[in-house]
């Protein structure tokens, strides 16, 4: 006769192996596989249960009872080896069978790395330099009022002097009524604009794009850059503006150079000049011949003057009190002087074989 106890414990027993060796063979992993075991085997185990009830069963059944636990015991920790080796030998197959590695590939190449535009460069050549002469950098807007670009530099409306730049005028939805806005043809915008926010004396430099409905050519595109300064204090004389262009160019050049000021008509300046500087394509030899200067020996590089009284007084400064000086310099111009670039729209066709020269 077998006791109570005994008879649960081998009712447990029985169907233990088969189930065990079941949810081991389900495990797909390592993890799953230990997670499985300790079900059967951990501290809150199955298995661990019935040993733990052992000690209900009557002495003399004990010894028997005990072996044949033991027995399923082991069987359970067979089973598990066996399966974690299977396991392991699936992991490592795996691996064998994985596509080999070459390496006689060839490496990927890193992203070229890109770099500012050659306009970009030299404009922030020409800022550096006038912020190292004491000149603050200022922005303004390329979508601008007709008085900012204009009226207050000197060009009533409709004068023939605008014709000088071709503007491209913009039709603002609900702006302003009678507030003509176009895109902006020259960086001088900024001097209305901070000649009217700011108290003299002041010194200020701008860079940025302008636009005109020029047509392409080698030396003209509808879009292009300019860099404005302007200086105003009491008793500023054309000296101080031929000191402060002197001193760029020779910046610019890294060396002494020749200049000189020609007469010129901008309707904001009184008097209006433009600079010429030493043509660095004309070598001793090619005296004569310089396709760039046309044997003038000199480059136009900006133009400049004297700020006109009509251009304080629209600002709010006291003409009577202060004078001041202004120029406008092509910054497509000075790249094609600085690299030796035959045909401005180069600087424009973004051709990598072209920009990543610079
Ligand atoms: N705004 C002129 C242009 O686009 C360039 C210029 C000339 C600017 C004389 C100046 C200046 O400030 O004084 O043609």
């Amino acid at each position: 006769m077998t006791s109570d106890a005994a008879r649960d414990i081998e009712a447990s027993l029985s169907t233990l192996a088969e189930r065990v060796r079941e949810s081991f063979r389900t495990a797909k992993t390592e993890p799953e596989l230990r997670a499985a075991n300790a079900v059967v085997l951990g501290k809150k185990g199955e298995l661990t249960a019935v040993l733990k009830r052992l000690g209900e069963a009557p002495a003399a059944e004990r010894r028997a009872i005990g072996e044949r636990v033991n027995g399923v015991k082991k069987d359970v920790e067979r089973a598990f080896e066996e399966r974690l080796a299977e396991l392991h030998r699936a992991v490592r197959d795996a691996d064998l069978n994985r596509a080999p590695f070459d390496l006689s590939l060839p490496g990927r190449r890193p992203a070229p790395r890109g770099h500012l535009h050659p306009l970009t460069l030299v404009k922030n050549e020409v800022l550096d330099i006038f912020q190292s002469l004491g000149f603050v950098v200022a922005g303004g807007p390329e979508v601008e009022l007709e008085a900012n670009n204009f009226t207050k530099l000197g060009f009533p409306p409709d004068h023939p002097a605008t014709d000088m730049q071709d503007s491209f005028w913009v039709t603002v939805r609900g702006g302003v009524p009678d507030a003509r806005v176009l895109l902006r043809t020259h960086t001088s915008n900024v001097q209305s604009r901070e000649m009217t926010r700011r108290k003299p004396p002041m010194a200020v430099v701008s860079g940025g794009t302008v636009y005109r409905r020029d047509d392409e050519d080698a030396s003209h595109s509808p879009m292009f850059h300019q860099i404005e300064g302007f200086l105003v204090d009491e008793k500023v004389s054309f000296a101080d503006l031929r000191g402060v262009l002197t001193a760029f160019a020779e910046r610019l050049y890294g060396r002494k150079v020749a200049v000189r000021f020609r007469p010129s008509y901008f309707p904001f300046v009184e008097p209006g000049a433009e600079l010429d500087v030493e043509c660095v394509f004309c070598t001793d030899q090619t005296k004569t011949g310089c396709r760039v200067c046309k044997s003038t020996r000199f480059i136009e590089v900006l133009g400049a003057g004297m700020i006109h009284p009509q251009v304080f007084e629209a600002c709010g400064i006291d003409p009577e009190r202060y004078t001041g000086f202004a120029f406008g310099v092509g910054v497509e111009r000075l790249a094609l002087i600085r690299y030796g670039i035959p045909d401005i729209r180069m600087l424009f066709e973004n051709d990598p074989r072209f920009l990543g020269q610079f």
